[in-house]
């Protein structure tokens, strides 16, 4: 199949609320500046990537501190891994006012919130922004988040996408219980809005009560924009149902590929447009002037890792505690049907592994979590990082990529001012923003 020549690729940038990135390492990284409790270190990074015109920004999150491994938190504090997360909201109203086109997303957990809040909390942003937001719709992973929310245990995995679907049933009626025009402000009559375009929702169901109507009107984008990293069979029903902007973890385009064909194809089934679902892998970006630059730098990321950080985020990630643990004693069918966390993420390593009874050593090595080798690596010039990424986007592997930071905010910086402008000479990335919403500059209908 010929590829469409005007088709444009879609860049995300993968941020967490701090200065440690995806990558443990890179607090230590010497470029990495350390401002990450100042508004100033969250809006210098909008302001590069709307110079480099990426559509989103993303930020992560997680409820609790990685301290399921050894039940405790020590060494996660001591080495800095991924302990801080601030909150989202005042950090992307920040990015908002610092910038005029930038998409904003932020993490929001159903299995925590109630929709109530979360719906208010987006409609309110995406006003403040003019359209600019969009939520990364999460089931959250561990016991230590039920446990800073009153829950001794996190809901198994199936579960909890049981509670999202209604979740999301819930927050599409609060958005939808004010109609487009309901505001009328006007002064002579003394009408502020119109009763009978503002509805009650009456949701009832297993899981939420919640009467309605929302107290915000109708905002911009309608819906913010919903992004979703369903992975495991469950998780792609749900990313099919709801999610417009889906992110994955693959190391081949061969299986993004795969998964990409497979949720148009649920989406289609669903009833939806399969365009109106875009998927975009995470990777990671090494870029030099010559390629030996690009290698010198790659070189001294990698040994920034750090051991003890891949068993604090495999702990966390699979909600078991790796510590009890030889690294080469294989893991029995038991164990591995106890870790709740990640579905998705454990048959990949049973995949990648090539054991049914992976051991913490195979663990490590074929999830890369806490290494570079976790997403992709492109590593190179200009030209060839320029090459690498369009050899993905042009075999319809994906529609764009979510670029995870190496350093902050350094390799955000280095994408902007080198390869940007490559992927722009090739015609594979946008010279300007389109005018309007977020849902615009994705192409995406308002719902
Ligand atoms: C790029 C990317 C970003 C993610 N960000 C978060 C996050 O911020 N918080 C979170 O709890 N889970 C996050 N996840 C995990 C997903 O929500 C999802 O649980 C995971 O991909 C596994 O899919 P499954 O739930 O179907 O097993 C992320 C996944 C990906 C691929």
């Amino acid at each position: 199949m010929a590829s469409n020549p005007d088709r444009k690729m879609l860049l995300v940038a993968f941020l967490q609320a701090s200065n440690c990135s995806n990558y443990t390492g890179s607090w230590r990284h010497p470029d990495t500046v350390p401002g990450f409790l100042d508004l100033e270190f969250y809006q210098g990074i909008a302001a590069t990537l709307e110079r480099g015109r990426f559509h989103l920004a993303f930020i992560d999150d997680r409820l609790a501190m990685p301290d399921r491994f050894g039940d405790s938190f020590e060494e996660a504090v001591e080495h800095g891994v991924r302990v801080v997360k601030l909150d989202l909201v005042p950090i992307i109203t920040a990015m908002g006012l610092a910038t005029k086109h930038l998409g904003l997303g932020a993490t929001y957990s159903t299995t925590y919130y109630p929709p109530f809040h979360v719906a208010r909390l987006f409609a309110s942003l995406d006003h403040f922004t003019k359209g600019r937001v969009a939520w990364n719709v999460v089931t959250s992973l561990n016991d230590s988040e039920a446990q800073n929310f009153g829950v001794a245990e996190h809901l198994e995995h199936d579960d909890r996408y049981d509670v999202a679907d209604e979740f999301m049933q819930a927050t599409s009626e609060l958005w939808d219980s004010w109609e487009d025009g309901a505001v009328l402000l006007d002064k002579q009559t003394g009408r502020f809005a119109d009763p009978a375009k503002v509805h009650r929702i009456n949701h009832s169901g297993e899981s939420f009560q919640v009467r309605g109507p929302l107290t915000v009107p109708r905002s911009p984008q309608g819906h913010p924009v919903l992004i979703q990293a369903g992975q495991s069979p469950r998780g792609r029903e749900f990313a099919a149902r709801w999610g417009e902007l889906l992110f994955v973890i693959y190391p081949t385009p061969e299986g993004c590929k795969a998964y990409r064909d497979d949720l148009r194809s649920r989406a289609e089934a669903a009833g939806r447009d399969p365009d109106s679902v875009r998927v975009a892998p995470a990777v990671y970006v090494v870029v030099g002037e010559t390629e030996e630059e690009a290698q010198r730098k790659l070189e001294h990321i990698e040994s920034l890792a750090n051991q003890t950080d891949s068993l604090t985020l495999l702990s966390e990630v699979f909600n078991y505690d790796f510590s009890q643990h030889r690294v080469d004693e294989p893991l029995s069918d038991e164990i591995l049907a106890s870790m709740t966390g990640l579905r998705g993420f454990l048959d990949r390593v049973i995949g990648l592994s090539g054991t049914s009874n992976p051991s913490v050593t195979d663990f490590i090595k074929a999830s890369g979590r806490g290494t570079l080798s976790e997403f992709p690596v492109f590593v190179g010039t200009p030209a060839q990082v320029a090459d690498q990424l369009g050899s993905w986007f042009q075999a319809e592997a994906c529609d764009g990529f979510v670029l995870a930071a190496t350093h902050m905010p350094g390799a955000y910086e280095d994408f902007v001012n080198l390869v940007v402008p490559e992927l722009q000479r090739r015609g594979l990335f946008r010279e300007e923003y389109a005018n309007g919403s977020l849902r615009n500059n994705l192409g995406f209908a308002r719902p």
